[in-house]
């Protein structure tokens, strides 16, 4: 048993240096400390798109501060939600990336292109260098490009960038009434699903039942107390065997 516990222990830390990493910033916290941004970071809890933020691992989030945000705060929800969407890109660029950005726009993805929802290349954004400016603007086709970069607010790298933008970037709205719904729900199930329940359920289960786990040679066999902890005595016992057998045979390759 005991050659076998380390490659298990270190299967286990693994686990868990994943689940924390995902869990390495929150974008509410960081925000409530520049009060220039707090409608921003309202809206962000507001909409749940602050969750989303978090979940990311790369991201950078461009901040409007509040005396250029109230057209927005106005909006329905689900226009605030969408708009927000497109002010978190998927990638992370600091001052120092921003600076660096080639007169040939860059083209951004963003939260919104995730939720299967964009059209007309709402889900990107472009970044260009005007002279000595970097402006962001919507892909979308008769967008305009007015939002200026400000300034870095704060970065965590290379997990989230903040960085402040003039004002809010505008989209083209490009009404298509007959959109095919048969586009967007594969792409939609696929970006929460994968990324969660494969990591956040198995180190649950098997976490807690590997003290239990050494023991049922000895304790079955005397006195079983109850068919229920018996059996989750002999799942545990099976869950680490398929663990050994798992290990020992990455040990063989
Ligand atoms: C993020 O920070 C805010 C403010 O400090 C707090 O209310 C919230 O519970 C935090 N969220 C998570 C997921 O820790």
């Amino acid at each position: 048993m005991s050659p076998m516990s380390s490659p298990i222990v270190a299967l286990f830390l693994t686990f868990f240096l994943l689940l924390s990493a995902a869990d390495a910033f929150n974008i509410t916290k960081i925000l409530s400390s520049f009060s220039d941004y707090s409608t921003f970071n309202d809206l962000l809890t507001q909409t749940g798109v602050a969750s989303e933020i978090n979940d990311k691992k790369s991201v950078t989030v461009l901040v409007v501060s509040n005396s250029q945000i109230s057209g927005l705060s106005s909006q329905p929800k689900d226009t605030i939600k969408k708009m927000l969407s497109i002010h978190v890109v998927l990638d992370y660029y600091d001052k120092a990336k921003v600076d660096k950005v080639p007169s040939k726009p860059l083209t951004l993805t963003t939260l919104y292109q995730q939720s299967g929802k964009a059209q007309n290349q709402q889900g990107f954004l472009t970044m260009t260098r005007v002279g000595k400016q970097v402006s962001f603007g919507s892909a979308a086709p008769g967008s305009s490009h007015d939002s200026i970069f400000v300034k870095q607010v704060t970065t965590q790298p290379y997990d989230i960038s903040v960085l402040e933008i003039s004002n809010v970037i505008n989209v083209a709205i490009t009404s298509s009434p007959s959109y095919a719904p048969n586009a967007s729900p594969p792409r939609k199930a696929l970006a929460p699903g994968p990324n969660k329940s494969p990591l956040a359920s198995p180190p649950k289960t098997t976490r807690s039942d590997i003290p239990a786990a050494d023991a049922p040679s000895t304790t079955t066999d005397s006195d079983a107390p109850d068919n229920t902890s018996a059996a989750s005595i002999a799942s545990a016992s099976a869950i680490l065997f398929i663990f050994a057998s798992a290990c020992f045979m990455l040990t063989m390759i």
